[in-house]
């Protein structure tokens, strides 16, 4: 066989165990095996000083279009099997954007800030400002401007923190009232707010009390306010927050900073005002105090109580959730288990 013959022959087999192989690794090694200073085309390079003269340049650029053509049939079965690879990868990482997303988990605020937010936005509609005042209080407006000089029996009502002989943890929202009043500007207008807050007692430890709970004030100044606004407002209120078939009653009552006083109670939520143990078989239950602002917090605080009045309201939305969801343990919204919390999930939002 020519030497030429044998070039086409290396040429021709190249290119078939080319075509045959699906594997790059496998590729490699044919490329090494062709070309390499061991393989065919080299040796056959080799042995062209063995031919006549006038034939080398012949059979030289020969064997060179030889080389030419493996490397190119190198290449492109390289680059196809490339993207075969890649497009076989493509396929198995596919994703399905059809599957149904995993559930994304959505927060909702705490039981007891539901209420006050309701609470609030009741309020809001009804043109009271929403305020909001200090935790760590002056005891001359938690007690003092609240109509409970110092040595006031009624103090012992409200087990205190004390943090100096005048600071103290808040008892109660109230104080809010006194702070208010002093910088309203009555010409501007009638003071209409609600402030709701974290209050702080020295309780004892029992199922209905805690050491920290809520409370949201409430108070409205103007000229000719009435009790009957008053009681408008709160069944307002328990309709808004209970239901319609909530009533109300007001029995009569003593807090020092309103005259004359009153304990407000809610139909019982478990009998529906039949009589229960829960309502202690009197068909109600307690949910706030409330009354006509005392002459003497007005004037302490600067307002002409001649001129002006109006009415308070002090309510625990602690409370109002262990009524509204039948909780009997105040603690149980303290101890930030999800399990108890789920329960109150708002839909709708
Ligand atoms: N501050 C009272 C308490 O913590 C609740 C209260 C009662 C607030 C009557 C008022 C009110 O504004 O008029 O027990």
């Amino acid at each position: 066989m020519s030497l030429k013959d044998e070039l086409t022959q290396i040429r021709d087999e190249g290119l078939e165990q080319i075509s045959h192989t699906d594997d790059l690794k496998e590729l490699n090694d044919i490329r090494v095996h062709l070309l390499g200073k061991k393989g065919p085309i080299t040796t056959a390079l080799r042995s062209i000083k063995e031919l006549p003269v006038e034939e080398r340049p012949g059979v030289g650029s020969y064997a060179n279009e030889i080389r030419d053509d493996l490397t190119n049939g190198l290449t492109a079965r390289k680059e196809q099997l490339e993207d075969a690879k890649l497009e076989a990868q493509l396929e198995s990482e596919q994703i399905d954007v059809t599957l149904p997303a995993a559930p994304v988990v959505q927060g909702q605020p705490h039981v007891i800030q539901q209420i006050i937010d309701e609470v609030v936005d009741l309020f809001l509609g009804m043109g009271y400002q929403v305020l909001t005042g200090p935790e760590v209080e002056e005891e001359k407006y938690n007690f003092e401007m609240m109509n409970l000089p110092k040595d006031h029996p009624a103090r012992d009502m409200q087990d205190t923190f004390y943090i100096t002989n005048d600071i103290l943890m808040r008892t109660q929202t109230s104080p809010m009232q006194a702070r208010t009043l002093e910088k309203h500007n009555f010409e501007e207008g009638p003071l209409k707010m609600i402030s709701p807050g974290i209050v702080y007692r020295r309780d004892t430890d029992d199922p209905t009390h805690s050491h920290q709970f809520h409370q949201i004030e409430g108070l409205v100044i103007d000229k000719n306010i009435t009790m009957a606004d008053l009681k408008g407002t709160l069944v307002t209120m328990t309709h808004e927050i209970f239901g319609d078939k909530f009533d109300i009653r007001l029995r009569p009552s003593f807090f020092p900073f309103t005259e004359p006083s009153v304990e407000v109670d809610v139909t019982c939520f478990n009998c529906m005002g039949k009589g229960c143990d829960v309502c202690k078989h009197t068909g109600w239950i307690e949910v706030l105090g409330a009354g006509m602002v005392h002459p003497n917090v007005l004037n302490m605080a600067g307002v002409d109580s001649e001129t002006y009045g109006g009415f308070a309201f002090g309510l625990g939305p602690d409370r109002f959730a262990m009524l509204k969801y039948g909780v009997d343990d105040i603690r149980d919204f303290y101890l930030d288990d999800v399990r108890f919390l789920n329960q109150f999930v708002k839909r709708g939002i």
